[in-house]
C-alpha cells in the first residue's frame, strides 16, 4: 500500500524538476562516459570522478533556477550543504552517478537519484538509469512509474523463492558484520546479488525484479528517492539505524518478505554484538 493518498500541494512542479535535473545529470555522464578516468579522488574501494561534480552541478543548476529558496544536499556537496532544511522547508536530496565505481569501469549498473523532501519524508523522486534509458518515478499520492508505466513490487512471499539485492560495506561495522549478512542473506534466499547501485537496486524491487535490499550502511543520498518509489509501488521501506551523519542501515522489501528478511539479517548481527 502506498504510504500518501493524498498528494501535497504544487507536487507536480517538483517531480517534473526532479525528472529534467536527473535527465539531465544522467545523460551529461552518460555522453562524457569517455572521461570516466578522470579521477579526483581514490580511496581503497571507492573513486570520485571530475563528473561527479560535473553532474550534481547540473542537477542543482537545475533545481536552483526553478526553485531558488529550496535548500540543496548532495553526495558531492555534503559537506557544504546549499540553504538549511527546516520542517516546512523543501530540501533536495542528489545523488549525481549512483554507482560510480561500476561507471567508472564501464559496468551499466548507475544511476542519477534525485528526490525532494520536507520534514524527514520524500515528497517527489526521479531515478534515471541513462545506460537502460529507464526513467523511476514517484510523488506523494501518486503512483510509482517506469518510463510512464505504473509499477508494482512482486508478489514473491517466501524468502526462499527471493532475490534479495544487497551491498557490502567497506567500513566494518562489529555490529552488524557484512560478510556474516551476506552469508546468511545467500543461505537464506534464492539469490542474492550485489549489482553496485543501491537506488537501481531499490527501483528493481519497487518494479518487481527482486523482491528485497538490505544494505548495513548506506547514505542518505542513496535511497532517498528510491524509497519514495517502492513505496508508491506497494513496497516496505525502513531506516534500521541511524549511524550518524547521512548513513543509516536500511531495508526495503515488496512487503511480503520483509519480516523474514529481517530476521535473517538479525541473526548473524546479534551473535556478533
Ligand atoms: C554506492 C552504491 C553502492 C553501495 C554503496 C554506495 P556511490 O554509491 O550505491 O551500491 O553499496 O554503499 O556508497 O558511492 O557509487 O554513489
Ligand atoms: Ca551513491
Amino acid at each position: 500500500m502506498s504510504i500518501f493518498r493524498h498528494s501535497p500541494p504544487g507536487v507536480d512542479g517538483l517531480l517534473d524538476c526532479a525528472v529534467k535535473a536527473a535527465i539531465t545529470a544522467g545523460r551529461h555522464a552518460l555522453r562524457n562516459a569517455r572521461r570516466r578516468f578522470e579521477v579526483v579522488q581514490r580511496a581503497a574501494h571507492d573513486v570520485k570522478l571530475t563528473l561527479d561534480g560535473e553532474c550534481q552541478s547540473r542537477a542543482e543548476r537545475i533545481i536552483g533556477e526553478r526553485f531558488p529558496e529550496h535548500a540543496i544536499r548532495g553526495e558531492e556537496s555534503a559537506a557544504r550543504p546549499r540553504g538549511k532544511p527546516s520542517r516546512t522547508r523543501i530540501e533536495w536530496i542528489i545523488d549525481p552517478i549512483d554507482g560510480t565505481v561500476n561507471f567508472s569501469h564501464g559496468l551499466p549498473f548507475w544511476a542519477c537519484s534525485v528526490a525532494a523532501t520536507c520534514g524527514g519524508q520524500t515528497i517527489a523522486a526521479a531515478v534515471y538509469a541513462p545506460a537502460w534509458d529507464e526513467l523511476f518515478t514517484a510523488a506523494a499520492g501518486w503512483p510509482a512509474k517506469l518510463n510512464g508505466r505504473p509499477i508494482r513490487v512482486s508478489r514473491v512471499n517466501a524468502l526462499s523463492r527471493s532475490i534479495v539485492l544487497t551491498g557490502l560495506d567497506k567500513r566494518i561495522d562489529p555490529r552488524l558484520p557484512p560478510f556474516e549478512i551476506f552469508r546468511a542473506i545467500s543461505a537464506g534466499v534464492q539469490k542474492a546479488r550485489v549489482l553496485g547501485s543501491a537506488s537501481l537496486d531499490i527501483c528493481h524491487v519497487a518494479c518487481g525484479r527482486a523482491d528485497g535490499y538490505f544494505e548495513t550502511g548506506i547514505y542518505i543520498w542513496d535511497i532517498a528517492a528510491g524509497r519514495l518509489i517502492l513505496q508508491q509501488a506497494g513496497g516496505k521501506a525502513e531506516i534500521l539505524r541511524r549511524l550518524g551523519g547521512d548513513r543509516l542501515q536500511f531495508i526495503a522489501t515488496n512487503g511480503l518478505i520483509h519480516h523474514a528478511l529481517k530476521s535473517l539479517i538479525r541473526r548473524p548481527a546479534a551473535s556478533f554484538v
